[in-house]
């Protein structure tokens, strides 16, 4: 095997989705605790740590102590090099999270097992279904109280409509928490709470020990031998094929806090996840070990150094080997360049890299010529990936400048912040941009629209808000003019002069597409 290929099939790289506080930072740094963490990016968050400050690049950011954007961890497990995608953990969580996922091999899904499948999940498991990435399930905080897991994972299968495949099963829940049976094993992992409940020790325990009645609370033994029959007998199979293209979820039981499970859980994903594989680009099947670099751009950073005003384009590299000075192409500027300053992530850790494989994350600095979604490779090839969706926007606002005078700054900004991604703007069909809607995935992005249009571009705006809900992109060939829509309902367009529609209600939808024969509507637009 070649160094390329050894370097790539040792790689994983991942995004770990969860609903704000059911324990994915917990889980981050727990994880990382296992391997020598060579680059930490961004944060192990916010709130409460004094790391937060890493990631923290934005004023605003610093403001509400949260993190606005996802960024990127690196650690050696075992002899593999994982990459995990953090996204953000607030709600308010912008279209970065969606695209960060497009740079991610699989998931990780946390729950909260108190909680169920919460909001937050739904949005970003969406993404991953799109994507036939695998999910791997962290049930988290079995230390406290738990719903029923045979409840939990219902809800999974129902909410999510993903089939589910138990790798262990809990033992009690909260107080009466006794540890998981391995299904593969046919061992117990006691779990035993001391004090403090930072670190637990932990025994395993065979199914046919004696003494198994009294190392569990009275009944835990009789449910726990019901349980392992009905998984046995009802349950789904394990099929790894169908783990890999995201149809069967393996889910784990565990407790993030104390260290619980995690290990454990960690050497299984990587046996159940893949190495990167090849990826499309014109109908070409592009192997992460072929003899080229390729790299597509997911995700463009403005700003992340106020006094220099720069943009750092993070890239996932889908083929071959960076390295620092070599020379690549940009497919869709047409120009072969170098990379500047190529960083293996951000913030004050700037890093700069020598040399990455497929798999791995680079930061490079933008001086505005790279969007969303464009391929970069070596020299002499000329492919490009397919871009990355536009993801529908749920909160909307009408912006206008205040000061008309500023009509010309007021335009860039709003065209260059677009441009980046960290909004969407859309406007009357063949009208300018006197009347802007702006849109975003997390409200949060309108403070950032109005506070870089303020400091970088020196124009105030005026935000109103709208009574639309939802956006839907027209897919098919109809007449814009032509369609019999509520009188609630209004067509606009996209930079791309895509038409679309904005709804009040759910019901405005099915109005639309009851009194419009051949209307088909998507609630993502499609990469170019
Ligand atoms: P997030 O990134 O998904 O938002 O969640 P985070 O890890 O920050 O965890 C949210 C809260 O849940 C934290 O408590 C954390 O300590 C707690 N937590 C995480 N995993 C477990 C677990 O396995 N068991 C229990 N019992 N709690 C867990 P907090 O009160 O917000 O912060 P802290 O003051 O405890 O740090």
């Amino acid at each position: 095997m070649s160094t390329l290929t050894e370097q790539i099939e040792k790689r994983r790289t991942f995004a770990i989705i969860s609903h704000p506080d059911a324990g994915k930072t917990t889980l981050t740094e727990k994880l990382l605790l296992y391997g020598g963490a060579i680059n930490l990016a961004g944060s192990v968050k916010g709130k409460r740590t004094a790391k937060h400050a890493v990631s923290d690049w934005m004023e605003i950011e610093k403001q509400r102590g949260i993190s606005v954007t996802s960024s990127v961890l690196q650690f050696k497990y075992d002899g593999y090099c994982i990459n995990i995608l953090d996204t953000p953990g607030h709600q308010d969580f912008s279209e970065d999270t969606y695209r960060t996922l497009m740079a991610a091999d699989s998931a990780v899904m946390v729950i909260d097992a108190s909680k169920g499948v919460e909001n937050q999940t739904k949005k970003l498991f969406k993404v991953c279904v799109m994507r036939h990435i695998p999910i791997i399930t962290f049930i988290n905080k079995m230390d406290r109280d738990a719903q029923n897991p045979f409840d939990l994972l219902e809800d999974i299968e129902n909410v999510l409509g993903i089939n589910t495949c138990p790798m262990n099963w809990p033992i009690g829940s909260g107080k009466e928490f006794k540890g998981v049976y391995d299904r593969k094993k046919g061992k117990i992992l006691s779990y035993t709470a001391n004090n403090g409940q930072r670190e637990v020790e932990q025994e395993e325990i065979p199914l046919d020990d004696p003494d198994l009645d009294s190392k569990l609370f009275y009944g835990q033994k009789d449910t726990l031998f019901d349980d392992i029959d009905l998984l046995d007998g009802a349950g789904n199979e394990f099929d790894i094929d169908m783990v890999r293209s995201g149809q069967l979820t393996p889910v784990f039981f565990g407790s993030a806090l104390t260290n619980f499970g995690v290990e454990p859980f960690l050497q299984e994903f990587l046996q159940l996840t893949t190495a990167p594989l090849a990826r499309e680009a014109g109908g070409e099947m592009i192997a992460p070990d072929s003899d080229f670099f390729s790299a597509f751009v997911f995700k463009i950073q403005a700003n992340m150094n106020k006094a220099h005003r720069d943009r750092v384009a993070f890239m996932r590299i889908c083929s071959g080997k960076f390295d620092k000075n070599m020379e690549v192409y940009h497919v869709q500027g047409d120009r072969k360049m170098k990379l500047s300053q190529p960083q293996q992530i951000m913030a004050q850790e700037r890093e700069v890299v020598e040399e990455a494989y497929a798999g791995d994350i680079i930061g490079v600095f933008d001086p505005g010529m790279f969007s969303i979604g464009d391929t970069i490779v070596s020299p002499g090839q000329k492919f490009a990936f397919k871009g990355i969706p536009t993801f529908a926007p749920e909160h909307f606002a009408l912006v206008r400048q205040k000061d008309t005078m500023k009509r010309k700054q007021f335009v860039k900004g709003m065209n260059q912040i677009a441009q980046e991604g960290a909004i969407q703007i859309f406007h009357e069909p063949e009208s300018g941009m006197e009347e802007v809607i702006v849109g975003v995935v997390g409200v949060l992005q309108f403070d950032v629209l109005k506070y870089r249009l303020e400091n970088e571009y020196n124009v105030e705006i005026i935000m109103e808000n709208t009574p639309y809900q939802f956006i839907r992109w027209i897919t098919s060939e109809v007449d814009y003019k032509a369609l019999d829509l509520a009188s609630d309902t209004k067509v606009v367009a996209d930079f791309r002069d895509n038409k679309l529609l904005l709804f009040r209600s759910e019901w405005s939808i099915d109005w639309a597409l009851e009194h419009n024969k051949g209307l088909t509507l998507q609630d993502f637009g499609n990469a170019e």
